[in-house]
């Protein structure tokens, strides 16, 4: 095959040396604009799993970069004055130059033809190739030709950053925050040879603009940027190799993704690779390796198909199937690190302390978990659990282990949890005229049994036409508060869990079929009128509610007070207000439901005005000793519907009506919905409302394991995590849970007790024996 790589930067040098390795018979040239031995850039790093996947590629260049590698394991954080740092996280620094140079030197040692200061226009240049290589980096002319094919996808991002050096050496990864008088700048450093390191100075925009920096040359930005970080420089200078960059060489990151990767231009197979096709941002410094990942797997799918000119088709298809998908992983982790340094300055420095901060930088990617923490560095790790549980109010010594985040109590007016786990509210569909039965009390006693700190009861509606289903819970009448307090005193009576109620009103999602007979479908006999902000329906062709006259809305705000007081008079620990997915609190928040045009509809401040005004009416009846929290829909995944950004509005104004807590979930509020399901995916609704609008907040969904949850709140992204599914499958999910992460020191019922022993045995057995195995 004739192969030509348009672009002599990692991704093109490494394919074109393991292709000729591969198959000396191969022509292949790699064909760069810049001079031999000659390139900008300061150091990149590489994580041990890379050099194994390079070893493996070609031990030749792998020693040889393994050699001229830096290593080093610890992160230390500069902030507030005060200096933080942990180990053990294994990093690997090198310059570009010598890793480019390195591969050049390959490549000549196996015959691959390198040609510089050519500065390749077309691909069409080189009719004769059978494949040609677009490795011409992000802004690669080769994609931009093809761009209707390619369809590439580039988001710029608002932060600036400028990519310097210095000639001083750093034994740490180190992040260094600073406050100007027109907002926070962080330098992200690492040393790539023994007396050089990278320094990469970030910013906001608006910061940025107020300092004037883009009409600074790039010496007077290096001077900026000298005195702001001259404690952390001690004397040494930062330097540009960026001067090929006109103006002031503050960049912002463009995020590429390319709907395809190859195409035939007539002549010749044209695929892209590395930066050509999609980008990483530093903050997760991915960039050389998604480029070396690339090259590996092109190689690879060629010897699967014997190196043949003629299944270059297929080749390229496979490459790119197996690629995407890595790719966009490491692209989602390199996402939430760099939006992490986006808000940085609105959102954590000012109000984390230092321990908090470092914490929520180091797990910013959530690929880092608490017990991932705890296998880099333990020693910092257990102290940082010290740390965390006396500011819960837990005495621990310094050579005491302390509990973890989730099993630290949390207080709110005149109540305390026992840990940070809630049973998420359930409708369970098995009542009969809103009443609690035998169900109820089996399937929520057994919960108040497992651990939780708190066990919500299902929505519990205000009045019959309120529910949604006729196996709703209810409380407008004596009977069933009633059944309420006998539901209360056993919850209190088995252990030390609270009883939380959740009340709402089902609005334009009422009268349906119980779950199993067809979730959000009408029911055929016996249904109720639906009352909502405005006549419209919830499905396409579903029932039409009739538009809430103000006499509905006197009348359902006292049917929300009467349940209330009912609800302190049974003894309930906690009230939420439930103003999420779609049913009648949350209809007016979202402007998909709410279309009125009076005080009640229209900007956010009108639309939360009934919610609002029941909030309160709820509060004034809801002692003032016992917390309330406000369940919202943070997020329509609807195009005009609400978005984090409204929540956190709406947030606030609940927080200044007296909410103590904001229960962060999403979505149901449109059939039109496109959520982003995954792991802890609404916890980031969480982190922004507790860390802009300054209430706590209670995380909800796919929050799955004692991991999750010491995460999110040792990271002040909630303070309690609701869990609601794996607490079906597990009426004792905490104590399990606790025991999976070899806590012992957690009281199971006494009558249960003589089983504690043998299950943590069982684990530790289980354990012991999957190490054997790996
Ligand atoms: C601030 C910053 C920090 C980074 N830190 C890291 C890090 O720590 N770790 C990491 O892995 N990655 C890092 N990266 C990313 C890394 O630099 C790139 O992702 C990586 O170099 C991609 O390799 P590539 O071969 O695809 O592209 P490039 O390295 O961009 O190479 C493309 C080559 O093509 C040449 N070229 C372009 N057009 C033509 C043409 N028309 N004709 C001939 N030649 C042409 C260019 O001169 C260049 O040499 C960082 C990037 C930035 C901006
Ligand atoms: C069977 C079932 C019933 C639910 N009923 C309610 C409810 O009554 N009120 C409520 O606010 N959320 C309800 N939810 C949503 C859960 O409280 C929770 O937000 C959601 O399931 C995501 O958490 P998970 O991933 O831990 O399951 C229900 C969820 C399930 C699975």
């Amino acid at each position: 095959m004739r192969i030509v790589c348009i672009g002599g930067g990692p991704a093109g040098l490494y394919f074109g040396l393991l292709m000729k390795k591969r198959r000396p018979e191969h022509a292949i040239t790699v064909i760069e604009r810049n001079k031999p031995y000659d390139t900008f850039g300061w150091g990149v790093v590489f994580s041990d799993a890379m050099m194994s996947a390079m070893r493996a590629a070609d031990p030749e260049s792998a020693a040889e970069i393994a050699n001229a590698f830096n290593h080093w394991d610890d992160i230390e954080l500069v902030f507030k004055g005060s200096r933080q740092r942990t180990t053990g996280h294994g990093f690997i620094g090198i310059g570009r130059k010598q890793l480019l140079n390195i591969l050049q030197r390959r490549c000549e040692a196996l015959g691959v033809e390198l040609a510089f200061e050519r500065d390749v226009n077309s691909d069409l240049e080189f009719p004769d190739a059978d494949l040609i290589i677009a490795s011409d980096g992000f802004n690669s002319k080769i994609r931009q030709r093809y761009a209707d094919q390619f369809r590439p996808e580039i988001l710029v991002r608002p932060n600036r950053y400028i990519w310097l050096g210095t000639a001083k050496a750093f034994d740490a990864f180190t992040f260094d925050f600073r406050k100007t008088e027109h907002g926070w700048f962080q330098a992200h450093i690492y040393k790539f040879d023994p007396g050089t390191s990278t320094f990469i100075v970030e910013t906001t925009e608006d910061a940025f603009e107020a300092h004037g920096l883009g009409q600074l040359d790039q010496d007077d930005s290096i001077a900026f940027c000298e005195k702001l970080f001259a404690e952390t420089l001690d004397g040494a200078k930062l330097m540009s190799n960026a001067r090929h960059l006109r103006g002031s060489a503050w960049l912002n990151f463009n995020r590429l993704i390319c709907g395809q990767w190859s195409c035939f231009n007539g002549r010749s197979h044209v695929v892209l690779m590395g930066d050509a096709a999609h980008t990483a941002h530093f903050a997760i410094g991915s960039g050389t390796k998604l480029a070396f990942d690339d090259a590996i797997v092109l190689a690879r799918q060629f010897d699967a198909r014997c190196h043949s000119a003629e299944r270059i088709p297929e080749t390229l298809a496979a490459y790119e199937e197996v690629r995407r998908v890595d790719v966009a992983r490491i692209q989602n982790a390199a996402r939430n690190a760099m939006e992490w340094f986006e808000v940085v300055g609105r959102r954590y420095a000012d109000s984390l302390e230092p321990p908090q901060f470092f914490y929520s930088m180091l797990t910013r990617s959530q690929r880092i978990s608490h017990e991932n923490l705890r296998a880099r560095d333990k020693a910092w790790l257990e102290g940082y659990e010290r740390w965390f549980a006396r500011k819960t109010g837990v005495p621990v010594n310094d050579n005491e282990r302390a509990p973890p985040p989730m099993l630290t109590p949390y207080r709110v007016r005149g109540l305390t949890l026992a840990n940070r786990v809630i049973v998420s509210p359930m409708a369970m569909y098995s009542a009969t005229d809103g009443l609690i039965n035998d169900f109820h009390l089996a399937h929520l006693g057994a919960r108040a049994m497992g651990g939780a700190g708190l066990v919500f009861a299902e929505m519990t509606c205000v009045s019959p036409d309120a529910r949604i289903t006729p196996g709703c819970l209810g409380l407008w009448n004596d009977e069933q508060a009633a059944q309420w307090k006998r539901l209360v005193d056993l919850i209190h009576g088995v252990g030390d869990a609270k009883a939380g109620i959740q009340l709402g009103h089902a609005g334009r999602k009422g009268s349906t079929k119980v779950a199993w007979e067809g979730i959000d479908e009408p029911l055929e006999f016996d249904g109720w009128e639906l009352i909502s902000p405005s006549a419209r329906s919830y499905l396409p062709d579903g029932p039409v509610p009739r538009a809430m006259t103000r006499a509905d809305m006197v009348r359902v705000r006292d049917d929300f007070v009467a349940a209330t007081r009912r609800a302190a008079a049974a003894g309930c620990d906690w009230l939420e207000l439930h103003c999420a997915h779609g049913y009648l609190l949350s209809s007016f928040l979202s402007a998909l439901s709410n279309v009125r045009d009076d005080e009640y509809g229209g900007e956010r401040l009108n639309r939360a005005r009934y919610p609002l005004e029941v909030f309160r009416a709820v509060r004034a009846a809801w002692p003032v000793d016992r917390p309330m929290s406000v369940r919202l829909s943070c997020h329509d995944w609807t195009p005009g519907g609400n978005t984090p950004d409204d929540a956190a509005f709406f947030a606030e104004l609940f927080k200044e009506a007296g909410a103590d807590l904001v229960d962060c979930s999403s979505g149901q509020v449109s059939k039109a919905e496109q959520p982003v399901y995954g792991r802890m995916f609404q916890t980031p609704f969480s982190d922004q409302i507790r860390n802009e609008a300054h209430v706590d907040t209670i995380a909800v969904g796919a929050i799955s394991e004692a991991d999750h949850v010491n995460s999110i709140v040792a990271a002040g992204r909630a303070d309690l995590c609701a869990i609601a599914r794996p607490h079906l499958a597990d009426a004792a999910w905490t104590l399990h849970e606790a025991a999976k992460i070899g806590v012992a020191d957690i009281a199971w019922p006494k009558q249960y007790r003589s089983a504690k022993a043998q299950y943590e045995a069982n684990l530790a057995r289980a354990a012991a024996a999957q190490a054997g195995a790996t």
